[in-house]
């Protein structure tokens, strides 16, 4: 990630937010929980919804395997992933599970995570643990970090003589961090320690090449910031380990290939599937490099703003060596020590009486919160949420 200059960036068009669902009367900042998804998207697959209903049997009995093929392609050249090496999911958490449930554990194994670890996945990877007779283990990785050597060097000085699957974060989700995947694979790889990428951020946000990452298994939402409809995720898996990788479901492709038998899971809505290849044009059409540009050069502004508006020290270097297009942000004195209902409260506020979408999470025992930086958001959203913030913690 090149770091910018911390000046805003000029919009890329006038008035993307029209082009989007979202209510204008709400300053969304949250991107990065679900994502949110352009009308013309939505249209399509309303269109795709309308075809299935014409015709199940034709569409989904007959054609499915031809229809996923189809939307599978752009995916594989824009992600370069052959298609042969992955499968569509409905989101990464069931692309992490399906690799969780496919693997084996003997006592003694060791799954390893870091402390920056989305909670979902560590319940998913303690599930497991726990009824293999593995252990758990995260690895604290502390903030402040000063760059992304720290980083690779504190985790694979983490990896033991136990540990059979490392699982981290391409883009963290508490601290918003982007974290150096390629070192951490190569050291991996050096030690038959198999490693999963929690992608969940990473299609859209960064220029991604998924098997140059040297992961054995990547998991990514498209629903995120390649603004495809909800439950649309992929699960790539390197080659040399896709016989033993299966669905969450096992259904009637059983055996007959990694491919195969994501195609088909039971009977399931298609249409977010089906509506990928119009997302990815979408957003091709908009220029991925320039949406890149943008979203990475406003969160280095909004990050270096709200850290000096708030008078708090950054979780990473300033000039946005580690931040792809979200930004983690202690929340000022006295609001940094809400409990976690408190802030629960204040971020339902923000919501109700301020129109404002942020999410507020607790970190290393104090209140942070998270911003993302997509095309339809402007620097006076962000200045907003500084007086909002600011004006609460003087009146608390
Ligand atoms: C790092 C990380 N992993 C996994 C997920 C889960 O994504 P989903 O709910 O789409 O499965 C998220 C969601 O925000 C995330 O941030």
């Amino acid at each position: 990630m090149t770091s910018a200059p911390i000046s805003s960036p000029a919009p890329l068009h006038a008035d993307l937010l029209a082009q989007w669902m979202l209510r204008e009367d709400v300053i969304f900042l949250n991107h990065g929980s679900f994502g949110a998804v352009p009308r013309t998207v939505l249209a399509e697959q309303d269109r795709w919804r309308h075809r299935l209903e014409a015709e199940p049997i034709e569409l989904l009995g007959r054609r499915q395997p031809e229809l996923i093929a189809a939307a599978k392609e752009p995916l594989g050249q824009f992600l370069h992933m052959r298609p042969q090496d992955f499968g569509l999911v409905t989101n990464a958490t069931e692309g992490i599970n399906a690799v969780l449930q496919s693997l084996r554990f003997s006592p003694g194994d060791e799954l390893l995570t870091t402390n920056h670890v989305y909670n979902a996945v560590r319940q998913s990877m303690r599930h497991i643990a726990t009824r293999q007779g593995a252990s758990y283990r995260e690895i604290p990785v502390a903030t402040p970090v000063e760059n992304g050597q720290r980083i690779a060097r504190t985790i694979i000085d983490g990896l033991s003589d136990r540990t059979r699957l490392l699982v981290i974060d391409h883009i963290t989700s508490p601290t918003a961090l982007v974290f150096p995947v390629e070192p951490i694979a190569a050291a991996c790889a050096a030690r038959g320690v198999e490693l999963l990428i929690d992608g969940a951020h990473a299609p859209g946000m960064l220029d991604l090449n998924v098997p140059a990452t040297g992961a054995t298994y990547y998991a990514g939402n498209l629903h995120k910031w390649a603004c495809a409809p909800k439950g649309c995720a992929f699960l790539w898996v390197a080659p040399h380990r896709q016989a033993d990788i299966h669905p969450c479901v096992i259904s009637h492709n059983y055996g007959q290939g990694l491919a195969a038998e994501f195609v088909w899971q039971g009977t399931r809505d298609a249409s977010a599937w089906l509506t990928l290849p119009a997302a990815l044009q979408f957003m091709a059409d908009l220029g991925w490099e320039r949406i890149r540009y943008h979203n990475h050069a406003l969160t280095v502004w909004a990050h270096a703003m709200l850290c000096e508006r708030f008078a708090v020290s950054p979780l990473s270097p300033i000039d946005g060596q580690l931040l792809g297009a979200t930004a983690t942000v202690r929340l000022p004195d006295p609001l940094t020590h809400l409990t976690d209902d408190q802030a629960k409260a204040l971020q339902q506020s923000l919501y109700t009486d301020h129109r404002i979408e942020v999410p507020l999470f607790g970190w290393q025992g104090a209140q942070h919160l998270r911003v993302s930086c997509q095309v339809y958001n402007r620097p006076a959203d962000y200045h907003r949420l500084a007086d909002v913030i600011t004006a609460v913690a003087r009146d608390l």
